[in-house]
């Protein structure tokens, strides 16, 4: 994969693939973090007087012309970061597109409208990535929680640009995910959590080839529980992957990966906190549901974590959402954030929870992405990455 600085841009039309899949509310933008990751790779184009082109989707209008998910508000908020005007094109192919582009000056800067107001993106189609391809001199993927899409923007037009490389956010995020998955300061502590682990399957098998410690939380943690033949009351537990659940712990005894499942757990009759305890895992009450880590395995889990050399976290360890049961996720986020080791976290809820534990600071890095941070755990080549290195 060939970085920015490789390549000669000045007075080139640039094409950037960028993710403003952001939260809008009210109109506005709700939450510019994405937009935010992608201004190093912006400054330097502007700086070399290209001609930036950005594209993007934002929601799943499923190739419909959707308004309320319209980039329009992103290209104004990117304005104001960036302190100079953005232009913006209602369209991202066609007439539209192409005038909007031929008017750009050298270094000036261009937001193209909704990439998936077109179904030609997430299909691929080829006339679509052609038209796309058709604005561009170059070719930048700076957008690494959409790389795991095989979309036109993502190889489509890769396989259509020559000059093409990866953005700083792009390299950046690749490197420390790499760092922590390929050479590893040790001891390598994994943090997994959410409600099931039947999308995480593939994560937790390729982590125990590399961790040395896997540490479950959440209401996933239920299902290794009742596959130890624990009465987990009427807790989330997914009947179908008890056996999933038992080859894991199987292959981790045989492996000599460590792992730490919860030891006590807060239980309650509702969501909202009612009857609310803190029981040992093998007392949990036939009336209620665990939703949030005890006490002790709190401090079984700060106990495991420290002294890691490197840490990575995706997955809640409780309904964090409601405070009842915010506890153990804030206080796993603090005991991470307080290692000297190298922590990274991915996914939309945990990010949500760091920031709720107000720790985000202290983290080596926060990963933008939520489903191409899974699947670079699982260990899968990214198509969008896979797209820059041919
Ligand atoms: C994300 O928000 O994770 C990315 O923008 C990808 O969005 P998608 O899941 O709609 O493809």
């Amino acid at each position: 994969m060939r970085d920015l600085t490789e390549l000669e841009v000045s007075g080139k039309k640039v094409l950037v693939r960028v993710d403003y899949n952001v939260p809008l509310s009210e109109g506005r933008v709700a939450d510019d973090t994405r937009i935010r990751a992608s201004l190093s790779t912006i400054k330097y184009l502007l700086e070399r007087r290209a001609r930036v082109i950005l594209c993007s989707h934002l929601g799943r209008p499923k190739g419909k012309r959707v308004p309320e998910m319209s980039l329009k508000p992103v290209a104004e908020r990117l304005s104001e970061l960036l302190g100079r005007p953005v232009r913006f094109a209602e369209d991202c192919v066609g007439e539209v597109a192409e005038g909007s582009v031929e008017a750009l000056g050298e270094g000036e800067i261009l937001l193209l409208e909704n990439l998936r107001f077109h179904e030609g993106e997430t299909k691929n189609d080829p006339a679509f990535a052609e038209a796309l391809a058709r604005l561009a001199e170059v070719y930048l993927n700076d957008a690494f929680s959409v790389s795991h899409r095989a979309h036109a923007s993502v190889v489509g037009v890769p396989e259509r640009v020559k000059e093409k490389a990866a953005g700083f956010q792009l390299r950046r995020e690749v490197d420390y995910l790499s760092r922590a998955l390929e050479s590893p300061e040790r001891p390598f502590v994994a943090v997994v959590g959410g409600a099931k682990i039947s999308g995480k399957i593939e994560v937790l098998r390729n982590l125990l080839r590399r961790v040395d410690k896997l540490l479950i939380g959440g209401a996933m943690a239920n299902t290794f529980l009742a596959a130890e033949g624990l009465n987990l009351g009427r807790s989330l537990v997914e009947e179908s992957e008890l056996e999933t659940a038992r080859e894991i712990l199987l292959s981790a005894q045989e492996r000599g990966v460590k792992v730490y499942l919860p030891v006590d757990l807060v239980v309650a009759e509702n969501e909202e906190g009612q009857g609310e305890e803190e029981v040992p895992v093998d007392s949990v009450p036939a009336d209620k549901a665990a939703y949030d880590l005890g006490e002790e395995t709190v401090a079984l889990f700060a106990e495991a974590l420290s002294g890691a050399g490197t840490i990575v976290w995706n997955g809640p360890m409780g309904l964090f959402e409601k405070s009842p049961f915010a506890y153990g996720t804030v206080a796993v986020a603090r005991a991470i954030a307080a290692e000297n080791a190298l922590t990274l976290a991915g996914g939309g809820d945990t990010l949500a929870a760091i920031r709720r534990a107000g720790v985000a600071h202290a983290f080596s890095y926060l990963s933008t992405g939520g489903g191409a941070f899974l699947e670079f755990l699982e260990g899968k080549e990214l198509p969008g990455i896979a797209a820059l290195e041919r």
